[in-house]
């Protein structure tokens, strides 16, 4: 396949135009000259692997409560956790506190406008780097995130695997080069909002992109094989229960502890089961065990309160809600660490920061608390 070289000052020329007229009102964007990076990095954290619809719900209200690195920084985690409860990837959040107080520590609460220093703020890798000295300082630094891997692809005809060394590298490459001297910042939202608006997955609107004329996948008709796409995994079905154990009118919560999913945010008790029917759960030695060794108690299910249905990456998990028994505190095996416990009172549960489920449940059966 013969690829046309790029005229990169028409190119761009082109993005610059479009975007002027069509580019996304955002909330984090913004129309002074003087954008603070500090709202250009809470929005890029909370842009990682999430929708700009998904965020828009978010972005206000925690820069809102945190309107500066240093209100950030001094905040307890459980209240930063709260505002994010439902965004998800909630490690994003841990490590964006945690940079918080690193800038304050090594810069002095002035966010850092050398690459180097950006990228040694945990959570930070080169996309995210890229979007906050682009929009933030006007540098000329390039980007790459799902809407952009989409249009260069196309661009490109890059038939890889954009995940693989070769094609990342040349995508990288790509993007470096077309940026332009100035106002790079304002390019790399052009691409995404292309990316976004007009490059989608399914049925591109070729008739009304800019770049068109530089796509080597329309020119050849490649649009529905070009992004490469992963063969789907399969899907694996589950069964967990999540237990409601009471004391004197407080509730039991654990909290999941670090390198696990949703580490940091608290749960009701919670364990896998292979039981095949609710009045079997009691019996399930396995999911008794589990649960022992999370809560340090002998918990037994009781009647059945709630079902959810949810996914996790490939699992698709029956979440069974019961009334929890309590039987005691058991002697914690030998290299077992219960997770962190808490008995809350209802209104302490509305204030602590829940993973989805949790919060799901703790609404939808308020009147049992
Ligand atoms: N996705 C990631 N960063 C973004 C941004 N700044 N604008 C729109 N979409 C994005």
């Amino acid at each position: 396949m013969t690829v046309t070289p790029i005229n990169y000052v028409t190119f761009r020329r082109r993005v610059f135009a479009w975007y002027a007229e069509y580019s996304r009102s955002l909330p984090w964007r913004s129309t002074e000259k003087n954008i603070d990076p500090y709202r250009v990095w809470v929005s890029e954290i909370m842009l990682q692997q999430t929708t700009t619809k998904t965020v828009e719900g978010y972005f206000d209200r925690f820069v809102k409560r945190f309107p500066t690195v240093a209100e950030l920084a001094a905040a307890p985690i459980d209240e930063v956790n709260r505002l994010w409860e439902g965004l998800g990837y909630y490690r994003r959040c841990v490590q964006m506190h945690r940079a918080a107080q690193e800038i304050m520590k090594r810069f002095g609460g002035v966010f850092p406008n050398n690459p180097d220093e950006v990228l040694s703020l945990p959570g930070v890798g080169r996309y995210t780097a890229g979007a906050i000295l682009s929009i933030a300082f006007d540098q000329r630094q390039p980007i790459l995130e799902a809407n952009t891997i989409r249009l260069h692809a196309r661009l490109l005809a890059l038939k890889a695997d954009p995940t693989q060394h070769a094609a990342n590298t040349r995508l990288w490459e790509f993007a470096e080069e077309i940026l332009p001297k100035k106002n790079a910042g304002r390019f790399n939202q052009a691409l995404m909002d292309i990316g976004s608006l007009i490059c989608t997955y399914q049925e591109p609107r070729c008739l009304c992109c800019p770049v068109v004329r530089f796509c080597e996948t329309a020119k050849h008709g490649l649009q529905s094989e070009i992004p490469y796409q992963k063969a789907k995994e399969q899907k694996e079905y589950r069964t967990e229960v999540a237990l409601l154990v009471r004391k004197q009118g407080k509730i039991l919560l654990v909290r999941y502890p670090e390198g696990v999913r949703w580490a940091g945010l608290w749960d009701f008790p919670r364990a896998e089961t292979n039981a095949e029917q609710h009045n079997k759960i009691a019996t399930d030695q396995e999911f008794c065990e589990r649960l022992a060794l999370i809560t340090g108690y002998r918990l037994e299910p009781g009647k059945l309160l709630e079902t959810i249905k949810h996914s996790v990456t490939r699992f698709r998990i029956t979440l069974l809600f019961c009334e929890g028994i309590n039987h005691g505190k058991i002697a914690s095996p030998k290299n077992s660490k219960p997770y962190e416990l808490r008995w809350v009172t209802p209104s302490e549960l509305r204030q602590i920061p829940l993973n989805s489920t949790g919060r799901k449940l703790s609404v939808r059966c308020n009147c049992l608390f």
